[in-house]
């Protein structure tokens, strides 16, 4: 799939559905991030979490990096009008191939399956460590394996798949959909771990945001959101029920 429209990417992900899953994660960014020094968000897109990030740390500095020109232009725009430019800036680039330096940043964030459209996810997460300082985190969110199969392929999907789809998806974790790759890979928590294993990081925090998903006449409803949100944060980190959510989030400290 190609971000090619800015715009047109942020009038589609937004409102209380992408909101729940965005807040979980800035919950936890909070939680996490330095006071400051630099941050780098690899595939930012149109810059929502480097804004996120920026207004939780006042004296952090972000690199937000994207291979779209038009989702570059269109962070750009929304940083100067927050008023966050140079503090938050822009980079064109890939993440298989990284433009810094080894050991450059101080906290490393990949969202929105960034790193799952990347051809070699190997290599991206290889990138994403090397340009960690030791000690620093890296926070990956990619969608769940199981999560995805249930939302794409269930019973009550909207999607018109075949059982092929669901073959080539088991196969490659990559999203069929009607004989079409999406170029999405999912992930399980297993493959995750063991990339810490793989690369001698520590898993400092996993969880999954959100948990269970809810309608959005719900998310829209002021009297029961606090409680929706106490049973997700309850839940979001249980082992048993992780790989059923939407998007896994592991937080690695680089050794
Ligand atoms: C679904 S968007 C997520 C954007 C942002 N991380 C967020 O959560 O709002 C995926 C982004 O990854 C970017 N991307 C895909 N492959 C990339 C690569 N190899 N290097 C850098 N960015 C990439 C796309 O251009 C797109 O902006």
């Amino acid at each position: 799939m190609k971000y090619d429209d800015g715009e047109a990417y942020d009038r589609i992900y937004k409102g209380p559905v992408y909101d729940l899953c965005f807040g979980m994660i800035e919950h936890y960014l909070d939680i996490y991030l330095p006071g400051n020094g630099q941050l780098l968000d690899a595939g930012g897109g149109t810059g929502e979490f480097s804004i996120r990030a920026a207004k939780l740390r006042e004296r952090l500095s972000c690199v937000n990096l994207d291979i779209s020109q038009s989702m570059l232009e269109r962070a750009e725009e929304k940083f100067n009008q927050l008023d966050l430019s140079p503090r938050v800036s822009n980079k064109l680039g890939d993440i298989q191939n990284l433009p810094f330096p080894d050991n450059h940043f101080d906290y490393v964030i990949c969202f929105g399956d960034a790193i799952s459209f990347c051809p070699d996810v190997e290599l991206a997460f290889s990138e994403l460590v090397r340009v960690t300082k030791p000690g620093g985190n890296i926070h990956l969110s990619v969608n769940s394996f199981w999560g995805n199969y249930h939302l794409m392929y269930g019973q009550n999907s909207q999607q018109n798949v075949t059982f092929d789809d669901v073959k080539k998806y088991m196969e490659t974790r990559i999203l069929h959909i009607n004989g079409q790759s999406t170029g999405c890979r999912s992930f399980t928590i297993e493959e995750l771990l063991l990339w810490a294993k793989q690369h001698n990081l520590v898993v400092k925090r996993k969880f999954v945001a959100p948990v269970f998903p809810a309608p959005k006449e719900w998310l829209g409803d002021e009297s029961i959101l606090p409680e929706i949100m106490e049973l997700q944060y309850k839940y979001c980190e249980s082992e048993n029920l992780m790989e059923f959510g939407n998007h896994l989030n592991v937080i690695y400290e680089k050794r």
